[in-house]
């Protein structure tokens, strides 16, 4: 029997206070300050599901936007999310052509009045080589950039294009080039120089706490490798990146819990 429009509004409102309270007994608890997620499995989610490639990328963001809002929810103050690897654009270019299309689009929309990023007081920090990517997506980067450089609640790391081996390489040459223009004449880098000039650091970014594959790949497939210390908590979960939500998040959430209190 279908469900009348008033039911329909109870029910939605009883699982938005269902929501609310569960949130509120997690920040009860210790809450990661720094979450990473390696959104993998949308052509997947695409093909399973009989829909076009680009579908899975566009429900991937559909996916983002539901996750950037959990996250907000339980005050996690820094996102990271892996949205173009640097090897991504080997991949067909029909494909990679739509991928920016679809980032120029996600960017402007997340970023505009109304949009997450001002809504959840959300700054955006770009990290990775951006100049690689076309003008019109290199301008919605800065646009989106430059509108939520005021937003102090919490901070999105989009990682695109990217590769950890590239930033630390770049990290590893600022440093020698800083140590040639002060005249040192013997070059010493340690650890503090590498990490003062990663990407991540542009923003105030806390330790990595947690990092999440999807789709049931068991690969870091060359991200934040410097970020992940001996404290970084590993997870694979089966679910493509499109499917991703609080039935994914909750048991991670209460296993990081679980460790904090353990002690
Ligand atoms: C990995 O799945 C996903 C990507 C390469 C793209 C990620 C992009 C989004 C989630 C949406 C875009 C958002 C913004 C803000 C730009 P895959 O393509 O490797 O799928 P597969 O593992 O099933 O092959
Ligand atoms: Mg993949």
């Amino acid at each position: 029997m279908p469900l009348t429009e008033h039911a329909v509004w109870l029910r939605d409102k009883a699982i938005d206070r269902l929501r609310n309270v569960l949130f509120g007994v997690l920040r009860a608890g210790p809450i990661p300050q720094h979450v990473a997620f390696i959104m993998d499995g949308n052509r997947r989610y695409a093909r399973s599901n009989g829909m076009k490639l680009i579908q899975g990328h566009v429900d991937g963001f559909t996916a983002l936007r539901r996750v950037l809002e959990i996250c907000s929810s339980l005050n996690i103050k820094v996102v990271s999310v892996y949205a173009f690897a640097i090897d991504n654009f080997q991949r067909p270019k029909e494909e990679v052509d739509g991928l920016m299309n679809l980032a120029e689009r996600a960017l402007l929309e997340l970023c505009s009045h109304g949009g997450i990023l001002a809504e959840h007081g959300v700054r955006l920090n770009t990290v990775g080589r951006t100049q690689l990517f076309p003008p019109e997506v290199q301008a919605a980067l800065n646009k989106a950039k430059e509108l939520t450089k005021n937003n102090k609640r919490s901070v999105l790391n989009l990682c695109m294009p990217y590769s950890s081996r590239d930033e630390i390489a770049n990290a590893v040459e600022e440093s020698v080039q800083n140590a040639l223009l002060e005249g040192r004449i013997e070059c010493v880098v340690v650890h503090k120089d590498i990490e003062d000039r990663l990407m991540t650091a542009k923003v105030n970014t806390p330790p990595l706490d947690i990092l999440i594959r999807t789709s049931g790949v068991k690969r870091l497939s060359d991200y934040l490798l410097w970020q992940c210390t001996e404290n970084t908590q590993i997870h694979f979960v089966d679910t493509f990146w499109p499917d991703m939500g609080l039935v994914d998040l909750l048991p991670i959430i209460l296993d990081y819990q679980r460790k904090i209190w353990a002690q």
